[in-house]
């Protein structure tokens, strides 16, 4: 990763030089992945940075701590102020920041209760994560041989870095299958979600989503996008979702801070919909997308200015 010689990580409470955010190597997360974390994008707006669903990914953050066992030493608050330090000391524009919650040096044995828990906040420079031309082409899915976590073995509803073991087996193996992205199915087989983002799908005009009892992520951008389609009086189902829904419906989108809406063109080589980005995507979409870069009013409030 290149980042200028400048560039300022948050560690523990100060902000560092970048070179100097280092762990040792007996870190208990490095061992046993011991550690939670978020993404939060920053757009360049008219009226400067801003950052998108700040208290939401803050909330979700000390919600992972607490599925995970991680007694944290900083308040809510205080975290909202150490991102918001470390995006003002990069001056990056579009940016995206990642706080990063972990298990120190302590003790070598899987009891975390000696290693003391840290906190770090990375923010580095973001521009599509699937390229420009997704935005309107779509990307290609391949449902994966992985299934998610199941609900007994690990908690999805924690950003945890341990679940994205699984999400790293589920994009390797589809993009040596040739897809842009992979989608996971729960442990029962019904849809659950890509390997870093949501899933909806347009079905005779209805939204459907999985619900939080199909091992997802809670996605902050999810919520987003369930605040615009009870906006645009849209009928919205978060439900179990069976496979063969994603070869029969009009419409595929997935969602995230990254991923922002991303259309789905094809699943298992079979083409969605019409092929093109649909209707209601779209629209979906340039809400979102309006919002966030400062052209449409943020009456939502979701919207933070550095
Ligand atoms: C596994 C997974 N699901 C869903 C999401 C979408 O969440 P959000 O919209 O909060 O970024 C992400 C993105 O971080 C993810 O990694």
């Amino acid at each position: 990763m290149k980042l200028p010689d400048n560039a300022q990580v948050w560690f523990n409470g100060a902000l560092v030089p970048w070179a100097r955010a280092t762990v040792h190597v007996a870190t208990h997360a490095l061992h046993y992945a011991t550690s939670v974390f978020e993404g939060l994008r920053g757009y360049r707006t008219p009226r400067g940075t801003a950052l998108v669903q700040l208290d939401a990914h803050v909330r979700r953050l000390v919600d992972s701590c607490r599925i995970n066992e991680l007694p944290l030493r900083w308040s809510a608050a205080q975290i909202r102020d150490a991102i918001l330090e470390t995006v003002r000391a990069n001056a990056f524009g579009a940016c995206y920041v990642r706080p990063l919650v972990y298990r120190g040096c302590g003790a070598l044995g899987v009891d975390p209760t000696n290693s003391p828990v840290e906190m770090a906040v990375i923010v580095i420079e973001h521009g599509a994560h699937f390229g420009a031309e997704a935005y309107e082409r779509g990307i290609a899915m391949g449902v994966s041989s992985w299934r998610r976590i199941a609900p007994d073995t690990l908690p999805a509803l924690a950003k945890a870095s341990a679940n994205y073991l699984n999400s790293m087996h589920i994009l390797l193996e589809a993009r040596g299958n040739g897809f842009d992205d992979g989608i996971a199915l729960d442990h029962e087989g019904y849809v659950s979600e890509g390997s870093g983002a949501n899933l909806f799908l347009v079905s005779r005009g209805r939204l459907f989503t999985p619900s939080l009892g199909s091992s997802i992520l809670e996605g902050v951008t999810r919520a987003c996008v369930l605040e615009l389609a009870a906006q645009q009086g849209l009928e919205v189902r978060q439900e179990r979702i069976p496979r063969e829904m994603l070869y029969l419906a009009d419409e595929v989108f997935i969602t995230g801070t990254a991923a922002e809406v991303t259309p789905v063109r094809a699943i298992d080589r079979r083409t969605v919909g019409s092929g093109s980005r649909g209707p209601l995507t779209q629209r979906l979409q340039s809400a979102y997308l309006e919002i966030v870069t400062g052209k449409a009013p943020d009456t939502r409030g979701w919207l933070t200015h550095v």
